[in-house]
């Protein structure tokens, strides 16, 4: 079947990465996520002891920065050799990514580097960016979406995974002030394209998010290979 290019955006915790990459794995496809580079960016600033407010010192760092994807089972996020692939889900990173994914030269940047993976097509990509600007013309795109006290509690039970206990008061408010931020920045905005189709994962579980993509791409790759065949 035609390897097609899925894209999937949405807000934190509205239930992307774990669908895109079990999608990406039962369809052979490669997963890639977008926010991971926007964090690997984000640790460096913080680790090279650059202020993320400072623009010109973050642009003139990403400028100077290799970031690669490697999906061989779990996706591993590899910054200048260095596998970032825990480090990046601090707490740290989380507050400061949302500044530091805002400035234009960093997207232009890491909006390069995404082309140029899904080039080759057979990808799902997610992130906020990526029916709309990143690849405007992907075979199929989904905005997902659910209740901000559904996507707080998933935060949290991943937060605790990682051993950080946080009230969820504190985790809705954070997931609020990044929303905030990434539906509000000048450049590349997280909004829904209008040709997404949108779920609401709220009350869904990860194989019925999963089944309905599945169930998209295949209609879609099916429909391409009929239009071949004519
Ligand atoms: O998907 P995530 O929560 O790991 O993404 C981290 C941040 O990266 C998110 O708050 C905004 C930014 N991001 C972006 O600006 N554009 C993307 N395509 C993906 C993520």
């Amino acid at each position: 079947m035609k390897k097609i290019l899925i894209a999937i955006d949405g807000p934190a915790g509205s239930g992307k990465s774990t669908t895109a990459r079990l999608v990406a794995r039962r369809l052979g496809y490669v997963y890639v996520d977008t926010g991971a580079m926007y964090r690997a960016m984000t640790y460096k600033v913080l680790t090279s002891g650059a202020s993320p407010a400072d623009e010109a010192a973050v642009v003139k760092l990403s400028r100077d920065t290799r970031i690669s994807l490697v999906d061989g089972g779990e996706l591993k996020v590899m910054l200048d050799g260095q596998d970032v692939t825990e480090a990046i889900r601090s707490e740290e990173v989380t507050k400061s990514v949302s500044l530091v994914s805002s400035y234009n030269e960093v997207r232009v940047l890491m909006v390069e580097k995404q082309r140029q993976i899904g080039a080759a097509g057979g990808c799902v990509v997610d992130g906020r960016d990526i029916g709309t600007v990143v690849f405007p013309h992907a075979d199929l795109k989904f905005y997902m979406v659910a209740d901000i006290a559904e996507r707080a509690r998933r935060r949290q039970v991943e937060l605790s995974g990682t051993g950080v206990d946080l009230p969820v008061e504190q985790v809705v408010q954070e997931l609020k002030e990044r929303d905030f931020k990434d539906s509000t920045r000048e450049t590349s905005p997280l909004k829904k394209a209008d040709d997404a189709i949108e779920i609401d994962t709220t009350n869904l579980t990860i194989d019925e998010q999963v089944e309905i993509i599945l169930s998209y791409a295949r209609e879609v790759a099916v429909g391409h290979e009929e239009m071949q065949r004519k």
